[in-house]
């Protein structure tokens, strides 16, 4: 089972879910289907120099700083996926990676840290698995990704991708994402922006892990897994007809639920801040005032995602982001993506 050694690199956005994955079973499997936008330009970049034949070790590299933490996930994650790559502990792993995106800005570089992660593995298999197709790499790096964590599986594809079976969408799978067919698809959501508006940069007080592990005793769980399950039934004729109406109304519902369900779990916790909900009610009244279609989603944590699409309205939300929102982030931080395929 062994390998050549040699030196392999790759790249990976991240991604913003529209209708939330928030709650998990065993092995990885998540309690409803999700759907999301694949950024543009928020990466990670991942190199992996892999020692064959030397004792299994793992060294991970943040833009040039030795990470011991990350290096302890990963050799975890790489112990977790034996199974599926019989060689991966028969060596040794220099791992450097950089994001094009600032550290904790409520971007997941998760998400596009593991899907790099998972694309370099996928390399490194070809001496052992032989040269697979295209399509075939990328299930499998999604397939991967996904064991290392859950939202990284859609970060594979571009576009609007889902993960997590629906009926709503043929060849959804819970094991691995797939593309959202382009076909169905309005051109008004394949050319829209995801400003990130940075609110607040400290370290977030709960984790994604620790979240989903609530979900577990929430008593609205199943209710709200019912509900993003459903909610794929709205999307696909939204998506389909270009409703941008009912487009906003869906995803800052999503994006509030996911927060409702912390509020209600116990312990409860809270992730937004006050410049959250400031903005939140300014993008209302701008939308009450003007018409215009801007919008926003949220992670977990309390940066807000403005989501708006380029269909000729977009200056005049520019201007008022720039003049009315800014003042509400730390330092004036916004990091501007575009998702466009
Ligand atoms: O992939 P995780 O385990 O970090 O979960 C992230 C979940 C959300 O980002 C809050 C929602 C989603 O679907 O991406």
């Amino acid at each position: 089972y062994t390998i050549r050694a040699q030196t392999v690199s790759e790249s990976c956005p991240s991604n913003i879910a529209l209708i939330k994955y928030w709650g998990k079973y065993d092995h990885q499997i998540p309690a409803n289907p999700s759907i999301s936008y694949t950024l543009n330009h928020c990466k990670t970049n991942t190199t992996i120099e892999f020692l064959a034949n030397e004792p299994f070790s793992v060294q991970t590299f943040l833009a040039g700083n030795e990470e011991i933490k990350f290096a302890e996930k990963i050799e975890k994650y790489f112990r977790n996926i034996e199974q599926y790559l019989p060689w991966i502990l028969k060596g040794k792993y220099v791992i450097q990676t950089e994001n094009t995106f600032p550290h904790s800005s409520g971007i997941a570089s998760s998400a596009s840290g593991f899907g790099a992660i998972a694309k370099c593995l996928m390399k490194l298999d070809e001496d052992f698995s032989g040269k697979s197709s295209e399509e075939e790499s990328l299930q499998k790096a999604s397939f991967l990704s996904r064991l290392g964590s859950g939202s990284a599986c859609r970060s594979l594809y571009n576009g609007l991708v889902v993960w997590g079976k629906s009926h709503e969408v043929e060849g959804s799978s819970d094991l691995f994402a797939v593309k959202y067919p382009d076909s169905e698809i309005h051109d008004v959501f394949k050319d829209f922006n995801d400003w990130v508006l940075l609110i607040h940069e400290g370290q977030k007080s709960v984790s994604s892990t620790v979240g989903h592990g609530l979900m577990k005793t929430n008593p609205y769980a199943e209710r709200r897994f019912r509900e993003a399950r459903e909610n794929f039934v709205p999307m696909k004729a939204i998506l389909k007809s270009g409703d941008l109406k009912e487009f906003i109304k869906l995803v800052e519902h999503e994006a509030l639920t996911l927060h409702a369900m912390m509020m209600m779990s116990d312990p409860a916790f809270i992730l937004m801040k006050t410049g959250t909900l400031e903005v939140i009610n300014k993008i209302w009244d701008f939308r009450k005032e003007t018409g215009l279609p801007l919008f926003f989603t949220l992670d977990a944590g309390a940066n807000v995602h403005l989501l708006f699409p380029n269909d000729g309205s977009e200056e005049k939300i520019k201007t008022f982001i720039e003049a009315e929102l800014l003042p509400h982030t730390q330092k004036n931080g916004v990091v501007k993506d575009v998702m466009k395929f």
